[in-house]
Parts: C-alpha cells; sequence; structure tokens
C-alpha cells in the first residue's frame, strides 16, 4: 500500500499513514543518553584506562620506525616511538619537558633521542643525558630533577609492544601458544578505525555477524560457508570468553571459534580456508590481534595475519591480504564501494565515534557482547579498587594456550530435523578436547587434539 495519499484538486496531501499510532515514531525518539563511560573512556585516570594499562599492548609496527622518530596517540596519550641508534626502541611522551617542543623533530641517530629545540638529550627510559649549554652544575641540578615521561617498549615478530602502567606493576609478556607455531607465517599488520576501541571489540563475540555482514547483506568475503547461521555457543573460562559457530555444510560440521582473551587480544579461525567443506582438524587463528583504543574516538587493530595449513592460505598473503582477513574488504574504499559492500569498519564506525549502550536493543544473540561488557566492567573495577586484574600470564602455563580457530568434521546428519541441541552438545566436546590440551607442548598438543577430534567423529558420526 502506497504510504501517500494521491492528491486530487481541493483535497490536502498527507501521507495516510502518520495519522496512525504507533507508526513514524521518529519525533518521539531522541536520545538522552550518555555513552558508558566506565567502558569507552581510556584516557589516563579514567577507570577503563588505568585498567588497559595494566597490560602490555601493540603500539606500531616495527617497519614503521626507521631512522626519524614517529608521532603516534596511545590511550589518549601523546607520545613519540623511535629506535635508536643503538637498536634500542624508545616510547616517550611527545612535548620535551624542557620547554615542550615535540620530540617527533628530534634527533635519534645515536642513543636516545635530542631535542631539536636545544638540543636536551634523553635516553630511551627518560633519564636526561644531557643538557648542552648549561654549566656542569646546573646540568647536574637538572638530570636530578628534569625527567622525560618513557614507558618500557620492546619488539617482538615485527610488531612493537609497549607497557604504560606503573612500573611497579609491570606485567609478563603473554606469549601466546599460536605466536610461537612454526608452521605459520606471521604477517604484521595494521587495521585503522575511526571509532571508540570497544565498538571493533564488541565484533569479536558477535560470531553471528558474519552470516549477514561478511555473506548475505554484502558480498561474500570470505568463504561460501559464512552464510549458513549456526548454532551460537558461549564459553567462559577466566580471562578467555570465546563464542562458537557450529554449523552443518552437507555431511560435515564445521566448528568455528571466536575469542577475546582480556582485555583486547583477540583470534578467530581462518578467513578463507575454512568453508565446511572439507575435513580440517585444528585449524588456527588467522589472525593474533589486539585492538588498541588511539583515544576515545580512534582505534587500531595491530596484529599478525597468520599464513599455513593451519592459517590462511599462503596465496591470501598478499599487500591487501590483512585488511581482506580482519574485515572482508580494504579499507581505503570509495564512499559507494562502501556502501554497496560494507566490511566490518562500516559496520562499527556507522555507530558514530562512540555508541550509546543505553540506545542498543540486544538480542539473544548478543549474548557474548552482553557477557564480554559485564567481564570488563569486573575487571575494570577490580583495577579501581586497588587490586590485580587478571592476566593469563598467572593462570597458565606458558606459553599461555589459545583456542580461536576451525574443525570441520565428517558428522552425519541423524534423524533430527533440528540438530540444535546436537551441536550445543558437540560444541562443548570440542571445546573440551582444547581445554584439555592446555598443558601440552605444541606437537602433542597438535596430535592430541587431532586424536580426539577423530575419536569423536567416529563416536558421534551416526548422529547419535
Ligand atoms: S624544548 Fe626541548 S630542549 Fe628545549
Ligand atoms: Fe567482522
Amino acid at each position: 500500500m502506497s504510504a501517500v495519499t494521491r492528491s486530487a484538486p481541493g483535497r490536502p496531501l498527507r501521507p495516510e499513514s502518520a495519522t496512525r499510532q504507533g507508526r513514524y515514531r521518529g519525533h518521539g525518539i531522541r536520545s538522552a543518553s550518555e555513552p558508558d563511560g566506565e567502558l569507552v573512556r581510556v584516557g589516563p585516570g579514567t577507570p577503563c584506562g588505568e585498567y588497559l594499562r595494566r597490560f602490555w599492548h601493540p603500539v606500531a609496527l616495527s617497519s614503521e620506525i626507521a631512522e626519524l622518530p614517529v608521532a603516534l596517540r596511545i590511550l589518549g596519550e601523546d607520545l613519540v616511538v623511535f629506535r635508536d641508534g643503538e637498536e634500542r626502541v624508545g616510547l616517550v611522551h611527545r612535548h620535551c619537558p624542557h620547554r615542550r617542543a615535540s620530540l617527533e623533530y628530534g634527533d635519534c641517530r645515536r642513543r636516545g633521542i635530542r631535542c631539536c629545540y636545544h638540543g636536551w638529550h634523553f635516553d630511551v627510559d627518560g633519564a636526561l643525558l644531557e643538557a648542552p649549554g648549561q654549566s656542569p652544575e646546573a646540568q647536574a641540578r637538572l638530570k636530578e630533577r628534569v625527567r622525560l615521561g618513557a614507558y618500557p617498549a620492546f619488539e617482538y615478530q615485527g610488531l612493537v609492544f609497549a607497557y604504560l602502567g606503573p612500573p611497579d606493576e609491570t606485567p609478563e609478556f603473554p606469549v601466546y601458544d599460536t605466536l610461537e607455531l612454526a608452521d605459520m607465517e606471521r604477517v604484521p599488520y595494521r587495521a585503522p578505525f575511526r571509532c571508540n576501541w570497544l565498538q571493533v571489540l564488541d565484533a569479536i563475540l558477535d560470531p553471528i555477524h558474519t552470516s549477514f555482514l561478511h555473506s548475505s547483506i554484502s558480498r561474500e568475503q570470505f568463504s561460501a560457508g559464512f552464510g549458513e547461521i549456526g548454532r551460537i555457543d558461549f564459553f567462559e573460562r577466566s580471562a578467555w570468553l570465546m563464542g562458537t559457530n557450529t554449523r552443518r555444510v552437507g555431511g560435515n560440521v564445521w566448528f568455528r571459534v571466536n575469542e577475546l582473551v582480556l582485555p583486547n587480544f583477540t583470534q578467530a579461525g581462518a578467513a578463507f580456508a575454512a568453508d565446511g567443506t572439507k575435513q580440517r582438524y585444528y585449524g588456527r587463528t588467522a589472525f593474533a590481534r589486539w585492538v588498541v583504543p588511539i583515544d576515545d574516538e580512534n582505534t587500531m587493530a595491530l596484529a599478525w595475519a597468520c599464513f599455513g595449513e593451519r592459517g590462511d592460505p599462503p596465496a591470501w598473503n598478499t599487500p591487501q591480504g590483512p585488511e581482506l582477513i580482519e574485515q572482508g574488504e580494504v579499507f581505503d574504499r570509495p564512499y559507494e564501494q562502501r556502501q554497496r559492500f560494507p566490511g566490518d569498519a562500516e559496520a562499527v564506525e556507522g555507530m558514530g565515534r562512540i555508541t550509546v549502550h543505553d540506545e542498543e536493543h540486544l538480542a539473544p544473540s548478543d549474548k557474548g557482547v552482553a557477557l564480554m561488557r559485564r567481564r570488563l566492567r569486573e575487571q575494570i573495577r577490580t583495577v579501581a579498587a586497588g587490586r590485580e586484574p587478571l592476566r593469563v600470564t598467572d593462570l597458565a602455563p606458558n606459553p599461555v594456550p589459545t583456542y580461536g580457530g576451525d574443525s570441520v568434521l565428517t558428522l552425519a546428519r541423524g534423524g533430527e530435523a533440528d540438530e540444535s541441541e546436537r551441536f550445543r552438545r558437540l560444541a562443548h566436546a570440542f571445546m573440551r578436547i582444547q581445554f584439555d590440551a592446555d598443558a601440552l607442548p605444541e606437537p602433542e598438543r597438535v596430535a592430541f587434539v587431532t586424536e580426539r577430534l577423530r575419536a569423536l567423529e567416529a563416536t558421534d558420526g551416526d548422529g547419535s
């Protein structure tokens, strides 16, 4: 039915539906709500900002730091990262403590960094080494009194990691098992998002969005199997939160695990290699990725894309490959293309710079998002109360076990029309197998998980 009454001579033109109760309520729906400051504000001194400052985060790619300093912003702080002549990485406050010149114009060709304005020279730890043009006595006094703000930083497999928290609480760096897989090539990448960090993070515990955004609504951005809406289950294991998507693809059942390690480390299965059509035992993550706030309104994912037999195919190891794995499309595209084929950036940036949770209408499939926010809030309050947050390095063997990945098992359809309950049971069995392998080193772990998955296939293969 047309929403507009046809115009007739002498009769007013009026959309007929406007007069009916309950329709077209734009005028009545107004936002009076504020963003959830406890979860979204990340600057120094904010509860979430202080929680995030209790962890190591990647802040740059090694390849971005050459002979010149690089200005960057992390957790709302203006900083400079550089590599000095001794190959040490420095991450320091951007402004020189003398008279506030920016150290992005400094000289880092020898030891530490020297400010361009009056030549004050600082070590990577912030110590004043020299203040030229001052008497020896004045220099001695200045060295006692002046300190450039600095943070510990180091390079690891092409990413620069830093810790921005209190020095006496510096945690161990968590070496996740997937960072050391000998059969995978890890390619560092950066992905920018013009919105709050939590909007970007939310997507990892929202596995159902892949069936829409990355399949039926946009174009088939990953493999064809993603279009199938599977059964979603969520698992919680101290600092690990996981969402499984269990789908039937012909005679196979495809298990895919999306994973968050609190506060911001994420993994998931392959973007292109797994589509449910071929058996796959213990496929691992396509990316090992941190969602790092630049400030309240900007975020970057810093990550490795993982290529190899158990990740995404080496053929995707191209300049665009990591962006496609990250969000289904490359980032820098014309507006019309972004409209026609939206990826994660369009979905999460389109909410606005900071979305307002009070105006959402969460549905049962948003259980993972709700769980994640609840756990983050609990951890933020733990730190605000002066206690230590959950850290996987305190909880798990080293390397730290993780679970993001894919497996495809041949499991014939049983007699039941609705396989949901069977998939729930299988998803729990699938996760249990991985949990049972936590303490095993990599070669034994692969053998153990593969053998148990084959056993699951054999015992559950009749659909019972
Ligand atoms: S402002 Fe940096 S040395 Fe003077
Ligand atoms: Fe996505």
